[in-house]
């Protein structure tokens, strides 16, 4: 074969097989069987192997990923790629829009819809129709050159147009993504190779851009879809659906789920569809993004620093998670509850990185027939810590371990028991070391006494030193004694006597909720502090007394007798109060615009933390609820507030920004 026939026929091999590659991983509707489409691929590459001369970068064979690398370049964006602001319900929607028509002096907009595709931006530059550039999105500004990583994704064409001339340059934005059965897959493997497991396909994605090595990222099925048309005004495109349509005319892959929505009513309908039916995509969405359809439009609005103001993300709330639980261990709690925890694989949920959950008792474990080395589904309610929801029974291998309570304390080994009418099981050692441990990281925690370095580490040392025999003991520690603690020197001794002196000023309602009294959580604490003036007042309290402060009934009333009577208690207190610890605070008595009101909090707030903000709100006499209902008087609404924002909205209550309470509270 002389070089001109060469030439041709791998000319047209090209197209065939750029055809096929468009209709398998793009169009996802393949023509021909993987035998055919093999025997088309393994002529080009004999080809091409005679006739080395004739290999271009564009040539489909040339995906496979080439030499490992050191280490990416950084590139800097040609225009940054800002990222979206978030909202999280249809009230900041429609706030969005709101806003949005005022800018843009008009009533209804027209908005396209789109999927928000969970996976690693990345930005493609097409010159004279070849991928010449594939950058990631850094820090916004610059982002690291992966494109040779890029060349081994089947869904990112090397050349686009179609055999049409294409623009001299095309510029797109996308998403990489891992589909989800591939992800289970993935760390199926991993988990046989004995490797790290991913906690989701979005850190699949991003994990395997990364790779140095641009063969081991040619096994990973990751997928594009794009979603912006950088230049899409010089090429004479002036809406977002045109762009899409352009984008896929020239053979990219563009997601088929948008819709050219007419006012908000329509974003919110679309986007409400997809939260339910999300679920039967095989890849993950973690929200809806909402564009303002004209790119005129667009480019009048412009950005902030940090995002467009022509674009929202709509987020959806996930609140439960899949992960491997791998042990369960027992724990001993500040009041001797012995409980379960769940040791789990990390997975991300709301947020944050999951590795613990808890399982509450041996009985519910039965119940729900949980065991160690079971996939389970994870959730977070209300609380902070995450609970166990379900095991997946179709996906045991029979390996798993059914669990039993151990018959001792994990702490001190003394044999535990099981009281007639609770389902929690105790350790009544008043010595356990375990217990002595919890109460004292209670008592020194951020939200309690806030003494700073006086973790768990810490804690533990000086248990074992039996140095910590009570809390009380804590104001009574002495610098050498310190500084022979393993690893610390004079400055951090000087430090923590500092933070331990610091803290017998901390607030009343502090106090009462470091005390660690069995049911008195915080708003519990705080609103006893905010009836009462002292320690000793709430000491000589009978029942009745207590009752009478809203939110505390007989179980938390009685548990705080319970609590003073005992005369371990007494000795406790008696040595803060000869330490120096604050025991009273005078609550305000006058009439103040707060007295007697219920607020609650949403939404971050600038010149306070939430529990500052709560602290302010009880000392001049008001009250602090968690839910917004009909006895709700104030809702103070920070930044990016959440569903109690629209609840209280619903219900007409009065809702007020974090400058007109600070007004409020300072009369
Ligand atoms: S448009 C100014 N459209 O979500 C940024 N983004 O901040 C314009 N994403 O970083 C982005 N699907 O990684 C857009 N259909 C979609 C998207 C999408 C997923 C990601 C993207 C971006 C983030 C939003």
């Amino acid at each position: 074969m002389t070089s001109e026939e060469a030439k041709k026929r791998i000319n047209e091999l090209r197209t065939v097989i750029r055809r096929h590659d468009k209709k398998y991983y793009v169009d996802d509707d393949p023509e021909i069987s993987d035998y055919e489409y093999d025997k088309l691929m393994r002529e080009l590459i004999d080809l091409e192997k005679s006739f080395p001369q004739l290999v271009t970068q564009d040539s489909p064979t040339q995906r496979v990923g080439g030499e490992p690398i050191q280490g990416f370049v950084t590139i800097k964006h040609t225009l940054p790629m800002l990222s979206l602001a978030n909202t999280y319900s249809e009230h900041e929607l429609r706030e969005f829009d709101e806003r949005t028509r005022k800018l843009a002096g008009r009533g209804d907009i027209e908005y396209v819809v789109e999927l928000k595709i969970d996976g690693v931006a990345v930005n493609l530059r097409y010159e004279q129709g070849v991928l010449k550039l594939g950058t990631t999105r850094g820090d916004g500004f610059s982002g690291d050159d992966v494109t040779g990583n890029l060349r081994t994704v089947r869904s990112v064409p090397l050349r686009i147009g179609d055999g049409r001339e294409a623009p001299e340059l095309v510029e797109v934005r996308g998403e990489i993504y891992f589909p989800k059965k591939e992800f289970v897959e993935l760390n199926r493997k991993r988990e046989e190779e004995g490797e790290k497991l991913f906690a989701n396909p979005r850190n699949a994605a991003a994990g395997s851009l990364k790779l140095l090595d641009p063969r081991l990222v040619g096994e990973r099925p990751l997928r594009l879809y794009v979603y912006l048309l950088v230049n899409a005004l010089e090429l004479g495109i002036d809406t977002q659906i045109d762009a899409l349509a352009f984008m896929k005319g020239l053979g990219l892959r563009v997601n088929p789920n948008v819709k050219l929505a007419n006012g908000i009513d329509e974003v919110v309908e679309y986007s409400r569809k997809w939260e339910e039916a999300r679920t039967r995509l095989d890849y993950e969405i973690d929200g809806m993004v909402i564009k303002v359809n004209s790119l005129a439009l667009q480019k009048e609005l412009g950005e902030t620093a940090k995002s467009p103001r022509w674009g929202i993300a709509y987020k959806f709330t996930t609140k439960e998670a899949t992960t491997r639980l791998t042990d369960i261990i027992v724990q001993v709690g500040r009041t001797g509850a012995i409980t379960p925890v769940a040791v789990l694989e990390p997975v991300e949920l709301l947020g944050t990185t999951i590795t613990r959950a808890t399982l509450h008792n041996e009985d519910e474990i039965k119940r729900k027939d949980i065991r160690k080395g079971d996939w389970v589904v994870i959730e977070k309610g209300g609380e902070v810590i995450p609970k166990v929801v379900r095991a997946l029974k179709n996906r045991r291998t029979g390996k798993e371990e059914p669990f039993s309570m151990p018959q001792s304390c994990p702490s001190c080994g003394s044999e535990v028991v099981r009281s007639e009418e609770e389902v929690a099981v105790r350790c009544e050692n008043v010595a356990c070391p375990g217990q002595l441990q919890r109460r004292i990281e209670h008592f020194a925690s951020r939200q309690a006494m806030d003494i700073e370095g006086l973790g768990e580490s810490t804690v533990f040392l000086l248990i074992s030193e039996e140095l910590l025999k009570d809390y009380g003991d804590i104001y009574y520690l002495k610098k050498d004694k310190l500084k022979e603690l393993e690893k610390k020197g004079e400055k951090s001794a000087d430090n923590l006597l500092k933070a331990i002196e610091d803290s017998t000023n901390a607030s009343l309602a502090r106090l009462v909720f470091a005390l660690g009294i069995r049911h008195v959580g915080w708003s519990a604490a705080r609103d006893i502090a905010g009836e009462f003036d002292s320690i000793d007042a709430i000491s000589k309290a009978e029942t009745s007394d207590l009752m009478k402060v809203p939110g505390v009934g007989l179980e938390i009333a009685g548990s705080i007798v319970r609590f003073f009577g005992d005369p371990r208690t007494k000795r406790v207190i008696e040595k803060l109060r000869k330490a120096g610890v604050r025991m009273e605070e005078k609550t305000e008595r006058r009439k103040t615009p707060l007295s007697g009101k219920t607020f609650v909090l949403t939404g971050t707030l600038k010149s306070f933390t939430r529990e500052e903000a709560a602290e302010k709100i009880v000392s001049l006499g008001g009250r602090v609820s968690s839910s917004v209902g009909k006895k709700t008087d104030f809702v103070v609404a920070g930044e990016s507030p959440g569903s109690k924002y629209s609840k209280a909205a619903e219900l007409g209550i009065k809702i007020m920004s974090e400058e007109e309470f600070k007004k409020l509270s300072s009369h």
